[in-house]
């Protein structure tokens, strides 16, 4: 019999990864099925639904309602088929008198205990246990609530996303395996025992005291309406549902937007995501409500100056007035003399047709993204050494891991359904190491098997690498026969001398990296010696003065040890942004076209100028710094930024501010008035994920559908505004759909050949390359050749060279940067939803001794200088630091973390030094001059905001 997966079906247990199949007999219909299968899953392949509540099909069967009882020929009994594994030969029934009473009876008992409110609970329509009692046809109940009941058990609304109603509650566990299995908090457990047995949060604290770290997991898990979404309590149930992309992290995942009308009413993950199987975080599940908030920019709004009030006008006049000064500026200062940034966070339509509108109405290359500023290093370092800009692996791949080390990465923060899949193989066995200077959560996974952490200094990434490489290759641990048939003869022989060298030594680094030798052995030995290793590297690695460098040397290692082209190894970069990967594919760069091809290559070149009817400039343009310096200089007088606040995110923030109102005109295009627009002239209303059509790719080069599920707030998707900017600068644009922006980005781009909209709906999303050798995508790379020089792989020389932003007298710490899992990035998004309740303000971590040594205390506030500037910010005291080091998260403009970061960058690629800034810390009294004048600035900005939409009212 054929079986078909369906993504919106529950199968009640796992499916078995097995090879073998074994064929049975259910209710007389004959199917195989891999062995190790339930029962009950054998039956639901077979479209047989054995009535269950204690299982559903991403936790292990527990067995414990004993609701799912069948009947099998020569057993005894009637064992519970989620717990039955199935046989060759058996003969199942599903269906006759004696199971119907015996199911009827066990359902009567749960609804003796539970309210009868069905009519009024949020739950109905939408509830398993409803579902069941239908299903086992009880139509009265003989136990009334007279005895001992749990009807007054007491509520805990203290998460802002969901509410724990315990009176509904059928002790199913349910939850607390999802907790443990799927998130791997551990945060759940089941208190007392028998009719006393109630579900608990920490150490039965309220959810959010505790360890929960609010995934919504045990919600989705929840059979009744126990655990409930608020929005679905206070909406009501959803009535149709859309599956798109989540737009926060490079985790890429896939989500059903469950909708009442044009709102949504929850967003509930996908099973059929192949990023995430159904599994999400506070961000992509609960912290949607940005999208509907009030500081949303509504209609297009221009000004003369940056000082004046803002004045709202039709798309049409904001989009004249942009290009009419566009044009003046360039008539007066030349071609050069304007420019643009592609967004992370916008799809890759929106961003191939940015960089078009740059190259081909512009006619220059000064086209840049935000990937400058964290992962433009993985695509010089990896396009080197690897011959592609990209990870190597799924994120399914980590399953196959036996050694996973993880170097400058926060996943369970940064990318937290990943790090969650991470945890679940490291539970397993795999063994763990983490290179940080920080104490990351992964170090403190619950049941965790083999780990180590490498604590090193901030801005030593590379002597750490070589050590590690040097011991592989002076101890005899490479992989000589991948070397020998995968890699370059030449360059990896001048590699080999050059790390065998004495000074690569643990011994001799230590001094520099402040990790003891005995543990780089280790480490190295480790890593080296796993059947499968894998790396996953983040911004602590790219953000860095060799931060290219960096990357080679991973490289190096996976090679030297022959940890690519497989399951369970690889090289993987984890992206920060929803599409950032995407950006840099699309050809945001001002050296690159789409898919990395060079513009100084005339063939490529050529391609593109036949197909857009235009001569592209031969010579790459300006990055972002280069234009913040010409801007200053007063050469460079206009940009088009769309979905990016370079005021926040980039570092230095008064050269940045300098630089920003140098410009004769800032055509910005966002969904709020962020920090960039209050230096603009022109404001666009941007367009949220859920107001679009498109694709984002994620970390792992998965090409996902966004789906339209609302109307755009101010009328227009974000690719329609560049579409109209280009027209009116003269260059016709003419599209009708995303999807044809993609079929032209298909034509010009050899790794994205077959992707089409027609196939990602077929296959669900695809991974690039997809061409004609990978029709259907590519899930790991380099399977058999590089696709660089003559297809094998180039190790690279990677000498160590210390950053020049070094702790002195005067700036006797090392600061570094992070993120926290509540918020994102900037925080535009998750500052205007109720995630808030985790993380309010960014604050400063300090080792107890540093604070000792400073007579500091948790609260006190504290003023941290850098060579760059000064702001203010709260302090906590902490262990996760090492001495000499403090941390900070950058999520909150006020707090000002860019305006200390220096304009040190990568040799390679100018991405900032963020991750080293030389600091002092001290306590103070008052916030810094900076934080003044930006609280004064935002509110005067807010003003003219709201004199705008104040003048706009009374004129209609
Ligand atoms: S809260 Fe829901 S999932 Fe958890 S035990 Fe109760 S009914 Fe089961
Ligand atoms: S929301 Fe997630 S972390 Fe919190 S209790 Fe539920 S499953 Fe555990
Ligand atoms: S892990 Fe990333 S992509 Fe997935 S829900 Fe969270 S923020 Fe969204
Ligand atoms: S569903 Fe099988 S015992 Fe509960």
């Amino acid at each position: 019999m054929l079986q078909h997966f369906d993504p919106n079906k529950d199968y009640g247990t796992p499916a078995s990864l097995s090879e073998k199949l074994v064929t049975l007999e259910i209710d007389g219909v004959e199917i195989s099925v891999p062995e190790g299968t339930s029962v009950m899953r054998a039956a639901a392949l077979a479209d047989i639904n054995i009535p269950k509540l204690c299982a559903t099909d991403n936790l292990e069967s527990f067995g414990s309602c004993r609701i799912c009882a069948v009947q099998i020929e020569g057993r005894r009994g009637t064992p519970a088929s989620c717990t039955t594994p199935a046989e060759a030969g058996m003969k199942v029934t599903t269906q006759n008198d004696k199971l119907a009473k015996l199911r009827r009876n066990i359902m009567e008992l749960y609804i003796s205990d539970h309210p009868l409110d069905c009519l009024t609970c949020p739950a109905n329509g939408d509830c398993e246990l409803q579902d069941m009692a239908g299903a086992v046809g009880l139509r009265e109940v003989r136990y009334g609530f007279d005895g001992e009941n749990h009807l007054d058990a007491p509520k805990d609304t203290s998460n802002p996303y969901f509410t724990f109603d315990a009176s509904k509650c059928i002790v199913c566990s349910r939850c607390v395996r999802a907790c443990s299995e799927v998130q791997g908090t551990f945060a759940l457990t089941i208190d007392g025992r028998g009719f006393d047995s109630k579900v608990a949060a920490g150490q039965d604290e309220d959810f959010l005291d505790s360890e929960c770290v609010s995934c919504g997991a045990c919600v989705q898990a929840c059979p009744t309406a126990t655990l409930m979404e608020n929005s679905v309590i206070e909406m009501g149930q959803p009535e149709h549902s859309v599956v798109t992309t989540c737009a926060y992290c490079g985790v890429g995942c896939s989500f059903k937007a469950d909708m009442k009308g044009d709102q949504v009413v929850r967003m509930t993950p996908y099973k059929g995501g192949e990023a995430n199987h159904g599994h999400s975080c506070v961000k992509g599940r609960f912290a949607f409500g940005y999208a509907t908030h009030k500081d949303r920019i509504r209609a297009p709004m221009i000004r003369d100056s940056i000082d004046q009030p803002w004045k709202e006008v039709s798309w049409e006049e904001a989009i004249g007035f942009a290009a009419r000064r566009l044009k003046e500026i360039q008539a007066e200062h030349g071609r050069e003399s304007i420019g643009g940034i592609t967004s992370s966070r916008c799809t890759n339509e929106e961003t191939y047709l940015v960089q078009k509108l740059i190259r081909a109405a512009f006619l220059n290359n000064n086209t840049d993204t935000c990937a400058r500023v964290c992962h433009s290093p993985t695509g010089y370092g990896l396009k080197q050494t690897l011959g592609e800009s990209a990870g190597t692996q799924t994120f399914d791949s980590v399953m196959q891991s036996d050694c996973v080390l993880v170097i400058g990465a926060n996943p369970t923060d940064a990318h937290p359904v990943f790090g969650s899949l991470m945890r679940r193989r490291l539970r397993e066995g795999a063994s763990l190491i983490v290179a940080d200077p920080r104490h990351i959560d992964l170090l403190d996974t619950p049941h965790l098997n083999d780990s180590m952490h490498l604590p090193l200094r901030p801005g030593t990434n590379v002597a750490l690498v070589n050590a590690l490489a040097h011991v592989i290759v002076t101890e005899g641990l490479e992989d000589t026969d991948f070397i020998a048939s995968r890699c370059e003869g030449d360059a990896y022989s001048k590699w080999r001398d050059f790390i065998s060298d004495e000074r690569h030594s643990p011994e001799q680094m230590e001094a520099i990296t402040g990790v003891a030798a005995a543990d780089i052995r280790e480490a190295a030995r480790t890593y080296a010696t796993a059947k499968n290793a894998a790396i996953y590297y983040g911004l602590g690695v790219t953000e860095h003065s060799q931060g290219s460098t960096m990357v080679m040397g991973i490289a190096n290692l996976a090679l030297a040890t022959g940890n690519i082209g497989r399951e369970g190894v690889g090289v993987n970069p984890l992206r920060g942004q929803n599409n950032v990967q995407g950006s840099c594919d699309m050809g945001s760069f001002p050296h690159e076209l789409p898919g990395y091809q060079h513009v100084a290559d005339p063939i490529a070149r050529g391609r593109f100028e036949a197909a857009w009817g235009v001569q592209i400039d031969n010579e790459p343009g300006l990055r972002i710094p280069n234009m913040f310096d010409a801007a200053i200089a007063g050469q460079f007088r206009a940009m088009y930024v769309q979905g990016e606040d370079i005021a926040q995110s980039d570092p230095n923030t008064q050269h940045v501010e300098q630089a920003l109102r140098s410009l004769d005109c800032l055509i910005v295009q966002d969904i709020f008035l962020n920090e960039t627009a209050k230096f603009a002239h022109v404001l666009l209303p941007g367009s949220t994920f859920l107001e679009k059509n498109g694709t984002f790719t994620n970390a792992e080069r998965r090409i996902n559908r966004v789906r339209k599920v609302m109307p755009p707030i101010a009328g227009k998707e974000d690719w329609e505004v560049t579409v109209e900017l280009s027209n009116a600068l003269g260059y016709p644009m003419n599209y009708s759909h995303p999807s044809e922006i993609m079929d032209e980005i298909a034509s010009l781009t050899p790794s994205f050949k077959n992707v089409s909209y027609e196939k990602l709906e077929q296959e669900g999303s695809l991974q690039w390359p997809c061409n004609d050798e990978h029709p259907v995508g590519s899930p790991i790379m380099h399977v058999e050749s590089f696709p660089i020089g003559d297809g094998k792989a180039q190790f690279a020389i990677t000498e160590f060279v210390a950053t020049t932003e070094r702790a002195s007298r005067r700036f006797p710490l090392l600061l570094t940067t992070g993120r926290i899992l509540s918020q994102y990035n900037v925080g535009a998004q998750t500052r205007r939803t109720d995630n808030q309740a985790w993380h309010d303000e960014d604050i400063l971590e300090v080792h107890p001794h540093d604070a000792e040594e400073r007579g500091i205390k948790d609260g006190d506030w504290l003023g941290i200088s850098s060579r760059a500037g000064h702001t203010v910010l709260r302090a906590l005291v902490s262990e996760r630091m090492q001495p000499g080091v403090v941390y900070t998260t950058f999520h909150h403009p006020h707090s000002g973390a860019n305006v200390i970061t220096t304009d040190n960058s990568d040799w390679a690629t100018n991405c900032p030094e963020y991750k080293v800034t030389a600091v002092q810390v001290e306590k103070v009294t008052q916030p810094s001059e900076w934080q003044k004048n930006f609280h004064d600035n935002h509110e005067r900005q807010n003003n003219f905001l709201k004199e705008a939409a104040a003048a706009a009212a009374e004129s209609h």
